[in-house]
């Protein structure tokens, strides 16, 4: 496992001749970001050697270096959810890599959920926490002291000082941010009503299906973490409608503007 790593991080470090210490996944329709990269190189995922392959049809994910301001980073747009039946390694994998090609902290995006009562679909939600409720955990097995410890600490998950950064970014340009905790969870199907409810006791305040593996492995490795959501639909009982993936990717599209402004201006703070 070491060895792909190390030989996927030297393909990728040969290949831009650069070590971005910045790093950033981008959800499932959040792309918006990378419109505002200065590219300067895009690999696709299928030309990265051991990197996983994609099972969404015309959405093969590339990796991209260049510019976001001032600063060098390393985008994944895509990324690869458990569902779609990687493993937890995979899953893992293009972060692990992203380490050893010199990346210092990850910024992630995603969609979710929402859980608590008093906000909306639409609202832009800064991660403070997050409940791991998948069914395998990324570090299962043997742990490589060289990636990081046995025992992780997980007390300060989502790096404080970029969280008031954001909600001082947000304020500066008017636009209303939450904090709450992300429940990770496998899917693929979205939750029944009484499943929303339980993981609005277990104390979330939103639910997706991505992130958590990757910010666990990244706290792992001792990167920097910064995670935002955009609540697109609600499992507040009440309020509950039929949902498909392509209605969340409709409300994630609309609020994303806003989301990618509060990203751009954080990352080019760094
Ligand atoms: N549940 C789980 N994952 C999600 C949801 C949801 O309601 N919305 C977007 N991703």
């Amino acid at each position: 496992m070491l060895e792909k790593i190390k030989a996927t991080a030297s393909y990728i470090e040969d290949r831009i001749k650069a070590r971005p210490e910045t790093g950033i996944i981008l959800g499932t329709g959040l792309g918006g970001l990378v419109k505002e990269i200065e590219i300067i190189d895009s690999i696709p995922y299928n030309e990265i050697p051991d990197f996983p392959v994609s099972t969404v049809d015309g959405h093969a994910g590339r990796l991209i270096y260049g510019k976001l301001g001032n600063i060098e980073v390393l985008a994944m747009q895509g990324r690869f959810h458990y569902y779609e039946g990687y493993s937890m390694k995979e899953v893992t994998f293009p972060v692990r890599v992203m380490k050893y090609a010199g990346v210092k902290q990850l910024f992630v995006s995603n969609a979710s959920g929402g859980l608590n009562p008093e906000w909306h679909v639409g609202d832009i939600v800064i991660i403070t926490d997050h409940i791991n409720f998948f069914p395998e955990h990324p570090l299962h097995g043997k742990n490589e002291n060289e990636l990081g410890p046995r025992f992780p600490d997980m007390s300060k998950v989502y790096d404080e000082r970029l969280r008031n950064k954001a909600k001082l970014i947000a304020l500066e340009h008017n636009i209303h941010v939450k904090e709450g905790i992300y429940i990770g969870v496998q899917g693929p199907t979205f939750e029944t009503p009484a499943e929303y409810k339980m993981f609005r006791i277990f104390g979330a305040d939103i639910v997706g299906m991505s992130t958590v593996p990757e910010v666990i492995t990244a706290r792992h490795s001792g990167m920097k973490v910064f995670g935002i959501s955009i609540i697109t639909d609600s499992g507040v009982p009440g309020e509950i409608v039929e949902i498909s993936h392509e209605e969340v990717q409709e409300v994630a599209m609309k609020a994303e503007p806003k989301m990618t402004l509060i990203l751009k201006k954080l990352i080019e703070s760094i």
